[in-house]
């Protein structure tokens, strides 16, 4: 079966059907299992593995590296600041150089189609460690921490996905959800929602997969019955400082917080959020955000992210077991 994912790319989550997303997510936890025993068998000797970051990354990066490094695999990791790439020399001319270099590349960034152009030129297997619209190896992560904390089969599981709907987190979820026949909902205002195209496109895949999709504007209706309350940061990678002011009014309302996570009605709601997250004042970012408009947590509380009820470490180390199940099935 893995033979069906040898060379190929992960730029959406759309270039792997279900019975792919399966797989993986099996795979997933066979090579969990395998790290946790101790009788994990590499099967990536040999394999060189380039990944270029145009933003910054702790758990993408990290989770390639060791898990590369427990397949026994080699990584170089490249960024804008310090190799040609962009000043110096176009992303096409980098692309076939690396492809000549390296067995697969991934690559995070800001547009969609540079990581495309990457797989094209190089010829090689491509990952998508995060663009603007996109975040498919998160979203693996996040299939898996769902299945094993639901302990039921995806399709019989729900969940909410609350804050700025229409960049990489939301779409990410959006189509993964309904391809494994979820319970899709999304709660963001109006305008943040998902493109129209993709959510026509959705709701059209969604009556093959057996997903419901429900996309509305008031928390309290999308997070009712929820499994799962899922938030990401109000602005973005690549977005402007500038952009706080405006998302801090339209998002206040889906802050996950206490009131909210009783108001999915289940005792057994989790919380999750693809991290980093700013729930108190022990960042950069979020004391000059408290400075400048006088709130100490924004999407997600500190008591909620702190709580029994947060899974946000599992869906990071998911993120290492997951993407190695990418790389042992598209290279090993
Ligand atoms: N969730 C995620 O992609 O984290 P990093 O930005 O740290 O890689
Ligand atoms: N939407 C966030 C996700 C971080 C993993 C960002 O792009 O910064």
């Amino acid at each position: 079966m893995a033979f069906n994912l040898r060379n190929r790319s992960l730029l959406n989550m759309q270039d792997f059907s279900p019975r792919d997303i399966r797989f993986l997510l099996d795979l997933a936890a066979e090579l969990k299992r395998a790290k946790y025993a101790g009788n994990e068998v590499p099967k990536l000797a040999g394999k060189n593995i380039a990944l270029i970051f145009e933003k910054t990354s702790t758990r993408t990066r990290c989770a390639f590296e060791v898990a590369v490094h427990d397949q026994g695999g080699h990584v170089t990791y490249i960024d804008s600041a310090s190799s040609q790439l962009g000043r110096k020399e176009s992303l096409k001319d980098t692309a076939r150089v690396l492809g000549r270099l390296y067995d697969g590349i991934e690559y995070r960034g800001f547009h969609q189609t540079v990581v495309e152009d990457l797989a094209t030129y190089s010829h090689v297997p491509v990952w998508n460690g995060l663009t603007d619209e996109f975040h498919p190896t998160q979203v693996l992560a996040d299939l898996l921490t769902m299945q094993e904390f639901g302990e039921k089969p995806l399709h019989e599981l729900s969940f909410c996905y609350l804050g700025d709907a229409r960049f990489n987190m939301g779409n990410s979820l959006l189509i993964g959800g309904v391809q494994m026949g979820m319970d899709v909902r999304i709660a963001a205002p109006r305008e943040l929602w998902p493109n129209d195209d993709l959510i026509a496109q959705m709701r059209s895949l969604a009556e093959r997969t057996g997903a419901r999709v429900t996309i509305v504007e008031d928390p309290q209706a999308g997070v009712d019955g929820a499994d799962f309350l899922y938030t990401d940061v109000w602005v973005s990678m690549g977005e402007s400082m500038d952009a706080w002011g405006a998302r801090i009014e339209l998002l206040k309302p889906y802050q996950v917080n206490a009131a909210l996570m009783k108001a999915s009605g289940k005792a057994r709601t989790r919380f999750m959020h693809c991290l980093p997250a700013y729930h108190n004042l022990e960042t950069e970012t979020g004391r000059q955000i408290h400075e400048r408009f006088g709130l100490a947590e924004l999407e997600v509380t500190d008591e909620v992210f702190e709580s029994d009820a947060s899974i946000v470490f599992s869906q990071a180390e998911n993120r290492m077991h997951t993407i190695k199940a990418v790389l042992v099935a598209t290279l090993g």
